[in-house]
């Protein structure tokens, strides 16, 4: 039992660096900055912004995303930290193997599964939504049996209901042409990224330069009608703050919902081994996308609450409504064209992300490593465990009601990055001369306000979250007893030294 425990030393780390059968390093410090606008940029500030500003915070969502965009700011310049010192894929998993030990990796592990497979399905089903509005704008439409999931939760009733249709066609196309690419190498995936970022950050530009024309301050007042508060402890044991509909609302709990936004910059953490320099350009990928999206994002929100009263904001397309509001309904197509191509870029690059962390997983034997340690020998990409990415979140977005694992995502991504800034008090104790070519500024402080702030901001969902992440977790360490456990690569070398 006290194997599982046990930690990856960072020179074993370092040295299986050295290993051939690896990823392919193309990547400099504008191709990883743009992967990271290109991950966290989408359907958070096109879509939940909306929803979040007229039922939860009102105007006050400007200061949601402030609060979200500090925790991940901590966050970041630990995840930096941790990336420049060991540059491979697993990212938070291989901080945690690292630091905690392999039980506390490989639940960090299954846990970025709700992270990258959910979250991008999430996305890819708005995505449907949002390109379904676009070639309505032609007069084109899909048949009414392939244009959404056959079943939905109910809202009322929490129920499983069907919609007589058989499948989500767009969700399904745009999964699978993302597996395509992603299979096909990292370099194209690379561009095909970076044009979708041009694209969209050519949009959230026009949405703030345009609009910025048409804010009326007075839209501002009252800034906070749901108050400042919004945190729910445990199952609504004690709520801080107002209830609406059994759930917290304030500008606190805006801010859990506003962390989705920002998921993303950690997906930079799984390019190391494809860095050309990763100690140097990782660090900067991590922190000047989310720096740069933090700006953009506070901009955008200010104009959106600005145009519009916080209580008529449009909770389908917040934006594109905004600007008919304004007099302007042609920006609906630019909009609409912004949101898909920003849209595209955030399952890109959480895709990308997924088949990295199993494969650092596959090679310490917690997962099967003939499948998922497999490197395309012409691509050099993990291409089957991209293909089953890719087709479990096809069958996610094109099959099931997401609603309610969407609310997972947030959770599971916020203990992820708990976990980090854990593990960076750790290393510097139980590692204090390892060359770290970055330092997260200000330790233990940092670190210390990283997780508490990410924590706060993991009470503030909703409580059923709480109890749907211990599931997942429970199932994980279930796995881990049965599989990971018996397989491990560390445990085999210990019991080998031992003899
Ligand atoms: N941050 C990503 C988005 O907002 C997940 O779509």
């Amino acid at each position: 039992m006290k194997h599982i425990f046990a930690t990856k030393s960072l020179d074993l780390l370092l040295e299986e660096m050295a290993g051939d059968h690896r990823l392919h390093r193309v990547l400099g410090p504008v191709a990883l900055t743009a992967i990271g606008i290109g991950t966290i940029i989408g359907a958070g500030i096109f879509v939940a912004v909306g929803a979040a500003a007229a039922r939860t915070t009102g105007p006050a969502i400007i200061a949601s995303i402030m609060v979200s965009g500090v925790a991940c700011i901590f966050a970041a310049l630990c995840y930096a930290e941790f990336a420049a010192m060991a540059p491979v894929a697993g990212s938070a998993y291989t901080y945690a193997y690292a630091t905690l030990g392999e039980v506390f990796a490989w639940i960090i592990g299954w846990d970025l599964i709700l992270e990258y497979t959910v979250a991008s399905s999430t996305v890819a089903h708005g995505w449907s939504h949002y390109f379904q509005n676009l070639i309505g704008m032609f007069n084109l439409h899909i048949p009414e049996a392939l244009s959404k999931s056959p079943f939905v939760t109910d809202p009322v009733t929490h129920h499983l209901v069907t919609t007589g249709t058989l499948v989500d066609l767009p969700a399904l196309a745009i999964a699978a042409l993302v597996t395509v690419i992603l299979v096909l190498g990292i370099k194209e995936s690379a561009r095909f990224n970076a044009v979708m970022v041009v694209i969209k950050l050519f949009v959230v530009l026009f949405v703030i330069v345009v609009g910025a024309f048409y804010v009326n301050p007075a839209n501002w007042h009252p800034f906070a009608p749901y108050g400042w508060k919004g945190l729910s402890f445990f199952g609504g044991v004690y709520n801080w703050g107002m209830v609406v509909d059994g759930l917290p609302v304030g500008m606190l709990a805006g801010a859990g919902i506003m962390f989705f936004a920002y998921i993303g910059f950690d997906c930079v953490s799984t390019q190391a081994e494809e860095a050309r320099n990763p100690k140097r350009d990782i660090p900067i990928g991590i922190i000047a996308s989310l720096l740069i999206c933090t700006v953009l994002y506070i901009a955008f929100a200010a104009v959106l609450t600005g145009m519009v009263p916080y209580d008529k904001i449009d909770i389908d397309a917040p934006v594109a409504a905004a600007f008919s509001h304004a007099g302007l309904p042609w920006a609906q197509f630019i909009i609409t064209l912004g949101a898909l191509a920003g849209m595209t870029s955030v399952i890109l690059g959480l895709m990308l992300g997924q088949p990295r962390v199993l494969l650092a997983m596959s090679r310490d034997g917690l997962l099967p490593k003939s499948f998922f340690a497999e490197v395309h020998p012409r691509f050099r990409t993990p291409w089957k465990s991209s293909i089953l990415t890719g087709v479990a979140v096809a069958t996610l977005s094109a099959i099931l009601p997401l609603d309610t694992l969407l609310q997972l995502v947030n959770i599971g991504t916020l203990l992820a990055f708990v976990i980090v800034c854990l593990a960076v008090l750790v290393m510097r104790r139980i590692n204090p001369n390892a060359v770290r070519p970055f330092r997260c500024p200000f330790v233990p402080v940092t670190p210390i306000l990283g997780a508490l702030l990410c924590f706060v901001l993991m009470l503030s969902l909703p409580s059923g979250n709480w109890l749907r992440l211990l599931v997942w977790l429970l199932l994980g360490f279930v796995i881990y007893f049965f599989y990971g456990r018996h397989h491990s690569v560390l445990a085999k070398m210990r019991a080998k030294e031992k003899h």
